[in-house]
């Protein structure tokens, strides 16, 4: 077929990381098609947990309001609980996602947005519609078949499915969000490692009321030690809470060699009374599936014009809830890149940084989520199991626990232990924000990266050190009270100094004028438009008054420069020249 239509940018998939690549890329005003294979977006849940990093990134696009009200309140998260069922024994709760007291302070602390409940069936309408309301084109029923590139632009070959007419688009960059089966990624032949398929489990989500049984321990997830729930699946069987306390998701594993089972309604009732642990309520089944467990990962995710995001690039299972807020992240780091070199205030050479910063995230959330489904065989060790099919043995096992002396306790504290460990899933709050960058769109200030005072993976430790995420504490404008990540992105570079730093504001200026940017200015301090009352942006900013820090626009630190400057000089000469190697001109 002939081009027929063109556009800057087509996108592949309208899932989490192909919605949320069209609303940064409409955001910026790039032009944007997103082809998706089928006839609406999500129709299943799948995955939910939203954290902090994401809600930044909506919150920088404006939809962070539209998406808290869809859904499930932050409070109602937390009270991760491993049961035998929901009508049966509790071996113990784990306070989770920031809601434990202790945690909620380091999760107000790292960011102004909280952590919330929302699966896809929400999620993707939100960042669907804010795209097309900025302009982006989404066309439904169109399959991805073939692409090929060359020195300006990727043709694409796409099929309407309703009609069976093939077209090309030409676009000047292609996204593959295409999922777990991404064939935008087996095109580019992108080099994958890791296993493989690990285990197959199934998602059936059903309505019914279990509100007597939980909404006293408010939680997203309960997790049933039952004979045969730690084969395959993930790690247990499991409820997940899709509308508190009426739809539900049961998740169970199979054999990846045996093949999914079959959704009989006999087989999913049973199941369902298991994992409830009585007869005594009714349900509607909506919707039964079967999905591979994961560990896989691409260690190059884009070539030449074409960039994959999503699952098309790193697939694994739904523990720790990386999934779709690993998505839109991506997609946070790629628009404003392509947005800039579309624009032309960047050289396409910046682009290269997307496959630095995000392939070493690809895979350090694959690997994540599998260990934590290992992690997870600690509750069964510490009830002396190594599984679960002698069922006498479990039994044995659980009724120990109860017992007083010696041998119980030693099971009880085994357990607390266990169950506590699963921090490292349900409270990885450093695996959240610790993402640190090196690439070409960050410039060195030769200082090391500052070490972790605690386990980085359970704990946020911001800083400013060029390739962190600018660091979230509240400062006030006009006395209100704003976050400094509001007072940076929506699409441009900003420039934060403090008392003494009016060079580095000019040289904003005049360095923005000769590159064609305007860039943001954030002075902050008594008497600045921006002001320090609680003294805590001081504390966290590692920078002197008259410093100055350069933020890209998804709020990463991309230069810094602790003092004042030497001159107005140098002031610009430092802050053209580190724009410059960002931006690769
Ligand atoms: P995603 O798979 O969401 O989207 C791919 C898009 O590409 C779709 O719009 C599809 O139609 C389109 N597409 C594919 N091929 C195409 C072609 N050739 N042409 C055109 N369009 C094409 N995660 C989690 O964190 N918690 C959870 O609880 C779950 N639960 C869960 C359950 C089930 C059943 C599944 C299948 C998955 C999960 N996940 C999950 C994983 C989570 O859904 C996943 O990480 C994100 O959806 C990834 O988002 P992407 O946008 O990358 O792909």
């Amino acid at each position: 077929p002939s081009p027929s239509v063109e556009v800057d940018v087509l996108v592949v998939g309208s899932g989490p990381a192909g919605a949320a690549s069209a609303l940064f890329l409409a955001s910026y005003g790039t032009g944007v098609l997103v082809v998706t294979r089928y006839s609406r977006l999500s129709d299943t849940p799948r995955a939910h947990i939203t954290n902090q990093r994401t809600m930044e990134a909506l919150r920088d696009m404006g939809v962070e309001d539209t998406l808290l009200a869809l859904a499930t309140p932050w409070e109602l998260m937390g009270n991760t609980t491993f049961c035998t069922s929901l009508v049966g024994e509790e071996l113990g709760r784990i306070p989770s996602w920031g809601t434990d007291t202790v945690r909620h302070a380091d999760y107000e602390l790292a960011s102004p947005c909280t952590m919330l409940d929302a699966p896809q069936t929400i999620t993707e309408p939100v960042l669907v519609k804010a795209a097309q309301d900025r302009g982006a084109k989404v066309r439904f029923d169109t399959e991805y078949l073939r692409h090929v590139q060359d020195d300006d632009g990727v043709t694409t070959t796409l099929r309407d499915r309703l009609t069976g007419v093939e077209y090309a688009v030409r676009s000047r960059y292609l996204i593959g969000a295409d999922g777990a089966r991404s064939r935008v990624a087996a095109d580019l032949e992108l080099p994958f490692e890791g296993p493989g398929a690990v285990g197959g489990a199934m998602s059936i989500v059903f309505e019914a009321d279990l509100t007597h049984l939980v909404a006293h321990r408010p939680s997203v997830l309960y997790w049933m030690v039952q004979p045969g729930a730690e084969k395959e699946g993930v790690g247990l069987g499991v409820l997940r809470m899709i509308k508190p306390w009426t739809e539900w998701m049961l998740m169970w594993g199979y054999e990846v060699a045996a093949g999914p089972p079959e959704f009989t309604d006999a087989a999913v009732r049973e199941l369902a009374v298991a994992l409830v642990g009585t007869e005594d309520f009714e349900m509607t089944v909506k919707s039964a599936s079967p999905w591979t467990v994961n560990h896989h990962f691409a260690t190059t995710i884009a070539r030449g014009r074409v960039f994959c995001a999503g699952d098309a690039v790193h697939r694994h299972p739904p523990t720790n809830g990386l999934g779709s807020n690993t998505s839109i992240q991506d997609a946070y780091n790629l628009a404003w890149k392509i947005a800039a070199v579309v624009a032309g205030t960047a050289a396409p050479s910046l682009l290269d940084s997307y496959d630095a910063e995000r392939a070493p995230i690809a895979r350090q959330v694959v690997e994540r989520a599998n260990q934590s489904i290992a992690d997870t065989g600690r509750i069964l060790t510490a009830l002396d199991l190594t599984d679960t099919t002698d069922v006498a043995a479990l039994e044995r096992q659980l009724a120990l626990r109860k017992a007083p002396g010696p041998e119980g306790e030693k099971v009880r504290a085994a357990l607390r232990e266990a169950i506590a460990y699963k921090a490292h899933e349900f409270d990885a709050h450093g695996v959240e924000h610790n993402q640190r960058y090196a690439s070409g769109a960050v410039v060195p200030d030769g200082t090391p990266m500052p070490g972790y005072r605690r386990d980085p993976e359970l704990y946020a430790q911001p800083t400013t050190w060029p390739g962190a995420k600018l660091p979230h504490t509240w400062v006030t404008r006009t006395g209100h009270r704003v976050s400094t990540l509001d007072l940076v992105g929506h699409g441009a570079f900003s420039v934060v100094t403090g008392v003494g730093g009016e060079d580095w504001l000019a040289a904003a200026r005049a360095a923005g004028e000769e590159l064609g940017l305007t860039l943001t200015e954030v002075p902050i301090g008594p008497g600045l438009p921006y002001d320090d009352p609680y003294g805590t942006w001081a504390e966290l900013r590692e920078i002197g008054d008259a410093g100055v820090l350069l933020v890209r626009p998804d709020c990463y630190v991309a230069a810094r420069h602790a003092s004042a400057p030497a001159s107005a000089e140098q002031a610009h000469a430092w802050l053209r020249d580190s724009l410059r190697s960002v931006l690769g001109r």
